[in-house]
């Protein structure tokens, strides 16, 4: 019999998803109670995983729920399309998709959902006049929700996951002005903004903008280390290997805590290991992982001007809490205003963050290590 890598790289769902029970207890108080929240981590922290989570639960509570992921928004109009499908999908959750024309009749005035069976199952997409001005097109959208809502005498939880992608639309400005106008009179439906690019996100949600005071902010942190080992050496055992808390320890503290890496090193150090893992086959599984994530970390590297490279070698080589005194450009060969705007930048990139004592550092711990041997 083959087995295989018990290891997930996707959204984590059923027994690969480890703890996380006070972050899913908080966000279905906050759903039920019909707040709205503001999730932040960076990327891949579990954001996305989490809030299926909480979605299945409120679904399985009779919740109409709602899924968006807003990273590739290209423009106003697919950005109402894809929240339009969203909520179709939403009000189709379980059922046959086919169903949902009936039960939206005369909820939406404008869009239109249509349907193409496939083999996959039942693709949905929504028809809009192309001659409507968007904003009726969004008003339309959010106005249907509430009847729908009202009229079924039932809650909604709408997840917009990556929302600060928005921002990046000529008309950010008046859609978040048009969804703050909606969501704040109704109690039925919690709104939940999801984004790993937090400065952008936070920025939404402050003085001076629509969102303003409209949502609890949330930032996830790391799974606590107990609980990620124990949910590793798990795994390695039910695929008839073994792994010691030690080495599962040793996994978690390389990568920070961090929940993707964690995985895909468990994952590594799997394929590595025939039936007892060693502090050996850890080292060399780790020279894999900075060389697999390598690829991606090029692109990354080859996007920033050469300030912000030079900024985010000399941090990832020596985080710090003052990085505009004159040792520590000089000893980086910076400039006082080149330092600012790259900090500016990559802080609103999310590729370093301020952390809780002030200090500077790489966000993503094995783009750090990357960036540090360069
Ligand atoms: N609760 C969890 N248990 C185990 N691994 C997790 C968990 N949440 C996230 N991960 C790991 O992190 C990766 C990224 O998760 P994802 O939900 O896509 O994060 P985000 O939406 O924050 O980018 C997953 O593929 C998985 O490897
Ligand atoms: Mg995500």
């Amino acid at each position: 019999m083959v087995i295989s890598n018990p290891f997930t790289l996707g959204i984590v769902s059923k027994k690969d998803f480890c703890n996380r029970s006070e972050e899913l207890e908080t966000l279905l108080r906050h759903a039920r109670g019909g707040n709205n929240v503001v999730l932040l981590s960076p990327r891949r922290f579990g954001k996305s995983s989490l809030v299926y989570k909480t979605l299945e639960v409120l679904e399985r509570e009779g919740f109409l729920c709602v899924y968006v992921d807003l990273f590739p928004v290209i423009s106003e109009r697919d950005f109402i399309e894809r929240f339009s499908v969203g909520v179709f999908k939403g009000i189709g959750w379980g059922a046959d998709p086919r169903t949902i024309g009936r039960k939206v009749l005369n909820m939406f005035t404008r869009l239109i959902p249509s349907f193409e069976v496939k083999p996959d199952g039942v693709g949905i997409s929504v028809k809009v006049d192309r001659s409507t001005d968007a904003d009726l097109l969004l008003d339309d959208l959010m106005d249907g929700i509430y009847k729908y809502v009202k009229g079924k005498k039932i809650k909604a939880c709408i997840a917009l996951d990556e929302f600060q992608e928005i921002t990046e639309l000529p008309e950010s400005k008046k859609i978040e002005g048009i969804l703050r106008s909606h969501i704040q009179h109704h109690k039925e439906v919690s709104y939940l903004f999801v984004g790993s690019r937090r400065r952008i996100l936070m920025d939404m949600f402050s003085k001076k903008r629509p969102f303003y005071k409209s949502a609890f902010s949330y930032a996830l942190k790391e799974i606590p280390e107990d609980e990620f080992i124990k949910c590793i050496v798990a795994r390695f055992k039910e695929s008839g290997k073994n792994c010691s808390s030690e080495i599962a320890e040793g996994i978690y503290e390389m990568v920070r805590g961090y929940p993707y890496y964690v995985q895909k090193l468990s994952s590594i150090v799997w394929d590595l290991t025939t039936k007892q893992c060693d502090p050996e086959i850890l080292q060399q599984a780790y020279r894999l992982l900075l060389e697999t994530e390598g690829i991606d970390f090029e692109g990354i590297w080859s996007s920033l001007t050469l300030t912000n490279k030079a900024v985010l070698r000399a941090i990832a080589k020596e985080p710090t809490a003052s990085p505009y005194t004159r040792e520590y450009l000089e000893r980086y060969q910076l400039s006082l205003g080149g330092a600012q705007r790259a900090i500016k930048n990559l802080l609103n990139k999310d590729l370093i963050e301020k952390v809780l004592d002030g200090t500077y550092r790489v966000t993503d711990p094995v783009f750090g290590e990357w960036c540090r041997l360069l």
